[in-house]
């Protein structure tokens, strides 16, 4: 029986050229030079597993997918590593990922998929302590860059999926004006990362 204390799940979530894996990486690093090996980065979908590869081959358009195959891939992909994220955690590692299921959510919902439904696959899995919404005005999205090669990477679907994450906001969420300069916007990051409570226990998503 050890008394150290638990790691944290932290969620980045908004748009493509938010920031977010720009952060989510920059937070990694910051806590991993603070007391090396004390955090872990993990995007979804992660790409290397057997749901991943699938995903990966949809997004660079190989195969064709069903839109409710494609959820239950996603999803599927995020139970590839939930015992990963509760062993890191009990371990006292911090778990910082770079989108979760409320782009699953959210992308599904912006289909027109069942909210109902949607949800379903992804209950059981750890509630996040923290869900941090990148929120960058369109102008400044649009100063970073173009869209992508790859399925989903477009204005229309940008936009119905942005709608559709502000409706999933709750309790755990804080919301990153992502506007801001990088290093502005990382302080921000871990001013939210030091307020974190981690005496409760982690809990799981539920209905
Ligand atoms: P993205 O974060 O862009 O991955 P990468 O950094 O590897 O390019 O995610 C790829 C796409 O998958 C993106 O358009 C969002 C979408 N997505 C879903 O539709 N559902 C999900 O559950 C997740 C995690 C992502
Ligand atoms: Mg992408």
């Amino acid at each position: 029986m050890t008394s150290q204390r638990r790691g944290v799940l932290i969620v980045f979530e908004g748009l493509d050229r938010s920031g977010k894996s720009t952060q989510a990486k920059r937070l990694a690093d910051f806590l991993n030079s603070q007391n090396e090996g004390s955090a872990v980065l993990q995007a979804f979908p992660e790409r290397s597993e057997p749901f991943g590869q699938v995903i990966d081959r949809y997004l660079r358009r190989e195969i064709d997918l069903s839109e409710r195959a494609l959820h239950l891939a996603f999803s599927a992909n995020r139970w590839e590593k939930e015992q990963m994220i509760r062993d890191k955690i009990e371990q006292g590692i911090d778990v910082i990922c770079d989108r979760y299921c409320y782009s699953g959510v959210a992308y599904s919902l912006a289909k027109g998929l069942d909210e109902n439904w949607v949800r379903q696959s992804d209950i059981g899995l750890p509630r996040p302590d923290v869900v941090l919404f990148f929120e960058v005005s369109p102008e400044v999205a649009r100063q970073r860059g173009g869209f992508g090669e790859e399925r989903l990477e477009t204005e229309t679907i940008q936009q119905k999926v942005a709608k559709k994450m502000e409706e999933l906001r709750a309790d755990n969420w804080k919301s990153v004006n992502a506007d801001g300069s990088y290093d502005d916007v990382e302080l921000a990051v871990r001013k939210i990362y030091s307020e974190i409570d981690r005496t409760a226990p982690l809990t799981s998503l539920e209905k």
